[in-house]
């Protein structure tokens, strides 16, 4: 991994760590579980897409510490929310037990849905007045029943049953893509961009989100528990369509590589320093958790 990227990458999860431990509350039981959920090892990968975005547009990170809290809470309520018994029903989560086994299953519901008020609340509380009510609107479009939440209700509905790689695809654009292009969209609303170099930042953003999800998919067959963190094989156990189970591992390999030439040429076509921007797409595609 590059030096730059250790950097960036240390630089940018110790921000939002901060900025997460000031604005959540801990004075109840329920605090600390919704704590519990974020604060257990997660890679921060999109606040740090977050922050990289903001680099290479010449934006403050003080000026879009809102968004990467924001969207941090949102994921951590869905991964709280995807382990639940009705839904992934998986029992390790970054290497320690699932908040609805380390809890019970009534406060990992409500510790998830305290998650994702908080996210708003955060997005409201830590941003410039201009901004909110574009990034509100971002948010819950990319978060909600046409974004993340139509993802993981086509994804439940899938389970053992055969789908056509295009659907997996909208599926998998929906349940983890939407979240991902909306680190880059979201600070993207800040400045006026020439609509060819919006597109191009928008396009890196759409390749990099399915690529996220692909490998995701490529890890639950080769990777280990330990090192993943979350019982590998899941998918297998619970007849998840998936992109090694659609394509195989090796058309799995070859879709996560055309994603990844996507990201690259799309980064190409912008005139900004986005060095970072790229090293993360290849810490993407060659994460080992
Ligand atoms: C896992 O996301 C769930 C998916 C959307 C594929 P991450 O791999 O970003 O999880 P953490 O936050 O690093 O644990
Ligand atoms: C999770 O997909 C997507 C969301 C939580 C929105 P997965 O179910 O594949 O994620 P993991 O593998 O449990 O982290
Ligand atoms: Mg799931
Ligand atoms: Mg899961
Ligand atoms: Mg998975």
């Amino acid at each position: 991994m590059a030096t730059d990227l250790n950097a960036f990458l240390g630089a940018a999860r110790e921000r939002v760590d901060a900025a997460l431990d000031e604005f959540l509350p801990n004075e109840f039981r329920i605090d600390r579980a919704v704590r519990y959920c974020v604060f257990n090892g997660g890679k921060r990968v999109r606040p740090c897409l977050v922050y990289a975005t903001a680099d290479a547009l010449g934006i403050a990170r003080n000026e879009v510490d809102a968004i990467a809290v924001a969207i941090e809470l949102i994921h951590a309520y869905s991964l709280v929310h995807d382990d639940l018994p009705a839904m992934d029903d998986d029992d390790l989560r970054r290497g320690q037990p699932t908040c609805h086994i380390e809890f019970d299953e009534a406060t990992a519901i409500l510790a998830g849905d305290a998650l994702q008020s908080l996210a708003f609340e955060a997005l409201i509380t830590l941003s410039k007045a201009n901004q909110r009510s574009t990034w509100v609107g971002q948010l819950a479009r990319a978060a909600g029943s046409r974004g993340m939440i139509l993802g993981q209700a086509l994804d439940i509905d899938a389970e053992g049953k055969p789908l056509t790689e295009e659907a997996l695809e909208s599926m998998h654009r929906l349940k983890t893509g939407e979240l991902i292009d909306a680190c880059i969209e979201m600070p993207k609303a800040l400045i006026d961009l020439d609509s060819q170099h919006d597109d191009a930042l928008s396009s890196y953003g759409r390749a990099l989100g399915l690529a996220f999800q692909v490998q995701d998919d490529i890890l639950d067959v080769v990777a280990d528990t330990s090192t993943l963190g979350k019982p590998s094989g899941s998918d297998q156990y619970k007849h998840k369509p998936t992109y090694t189970s659609i394509l195989g591992l090796e058309g799995a390999r070859t879709k996560l590589s055309d994603l990844h030439q996507q990201a690259t040429s799309a980064l190409q076509e912008t005139p900004f320093d986005t060095t970072i921007l790229q090293e993360l797409a290849n810490y993407i595609v060659e994460r080992t958790h």
